[in-house]
């Protein structure tokens, strides 16, 4: 009996310490990400930016776009929009760069809002993959590109958007504007002939896709969309701010909600995790455990959803196309931080 007291009162004080440790732990941990990011400032983010500078070198400057080749190795940049809206930047910050794959987020959203996200993930697959963002072997295997943002499905998810000619890259083109409150952004008209004078590979898949029926067009207008929208220039400014976007349901960072849609973002933030840095993007989201998108413009955006967008600019490049000083600041602001999802 007395045996029997003692261990209900055992049980309850075990059950009442667990639930309570439990729940003061829960709470200092909110409490602890929520005070620290208050506290990100331009001084953390500049020494995040010192620690990991000189990782540029073991990087390499992309060239097989000739005109990418042309940028300063060193050149690097770090930028914040928090959990405010406001922006916080150190570095290059004036530095622009192309903003290269990461527009096939941009163009992903436009096509989806139009057609409706059946109709474009019917011609292509929601697939992680183990190939470089330029693979499309598997185009003669199950006939259609494995996902959104490598090379073949980015290339079809443009020419799926609605319009003549320049029309779907306008769009790109304006939503980026929009999305960055910047309207003196604008596309690079040299590394765009660089990007349609070697882009045969591209044009490569652009051709398959139209032999299989996948791609409606009459001329390679369809195919320069893509080329332009890739050397759409940005900084890395612009970057947090389409990461912050992306991460809050498609609002905007000063909280203008035109494009306001949560289905979409959660669309696109999935589909950033499982392939947004391409055969990387695995161990990425073991690393780093967030939403991101590379570009071999050096750039890097990432969403951390409904706290803070984060952009980054490295032109040097590992050998998947991921920026290496830009990876590296990220992975030190997400641990500093505890911002991955799976914390
Ligand atoms: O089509 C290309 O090869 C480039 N314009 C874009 C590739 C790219 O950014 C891959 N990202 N890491």
């Amino acid at each position: 009996m007395i045996k029997n007291y003692i261990t209900s009162i055992f049980l309850a004080y075990s059950i009442f310490s667990i639930s309570a440790t439990s729940t003061i732990c829960y709470a200092q941990n909110n409490k602890h990400v929520k005070t620290e990011l208050s506290s990100l400032n331009k001084e953390v983010l500049d020494n995040i930016l010192n620690d990991n500078k000189a990782s540029y070198k073991n990087g390499i400057v992309a060239d097989y776009i000739p005109e990418l080749g042309k940028m300063e190795a060193q050149k690097i940049a770090l930028s914040v929009v928090n959990e405010d809206g406001k922006v916080i930047s150190v570095g290059d910050v004036n530095q622009k760069f192309t903003i290269q794959s990461i527009s096939k987020i941009i163009a992903l959203m436009i096509a989806v809002n139009e057609k409706g996200e059946q109709n474009i993930f019917d011609k292509m697959g929601y697939y992680g993959t183990d190939k470089p963002f330029n693979y499309f072997a598997n185009l003669e295997g199950n006939g259609k590109p494995l996902n959104p943002l490598m090379n073949a499905g980015a290339i079809l998810t443009t020419s799926l958007i609605d319009g003549e000619g320049e029309i779907p890259f306008r769009k790109i083109l304006e939503t980026i504007r929009y999305i960055t409150k910047n309207n003196t952004i604008d596309y690079s008209k040299t590394v765009y002939n660089s990007e349609k004078e070697t882009g045969h590979r591209n044009r490569g898949m652009f051709y398959i896709m139209k032999n299989s029926g996948l791609i409606e067009a009459t001329d390679e207008e369809k195919l320069n969309n893509y080329f332009k929208q890739c050397s759409i220039e940005v900084t890395a400014e612009d970057l947090a701010k389409i990461g912050y976007f992306f991460g809050h349901q498609c609002t905007r960072f000063d909280g203008d909600t035109k494009y306001k849609n949560s289905e979409v973002s959660q669309l696109i933030q999935s589909i950033m995790l499982t392939a947004g840095m391409y055969e990387y993007s695995g161990e990425y989201s073991r690393n780093v455990g967030l939403p991101s998108k590379s570009g071999v413009g050096g750039g890097i955006t990432v969403s951390v959803p409904n706290k803070i967008g984060i952009g980054v600019f490295s032109p040097a490049l590992d050998k998947q196309g991921n920026s290496v000083a830009g990876y590296n600041m990220i992975l030190e602001l997400v641990k500093k931080y505890n911002l991955s999802l799976f914390n």
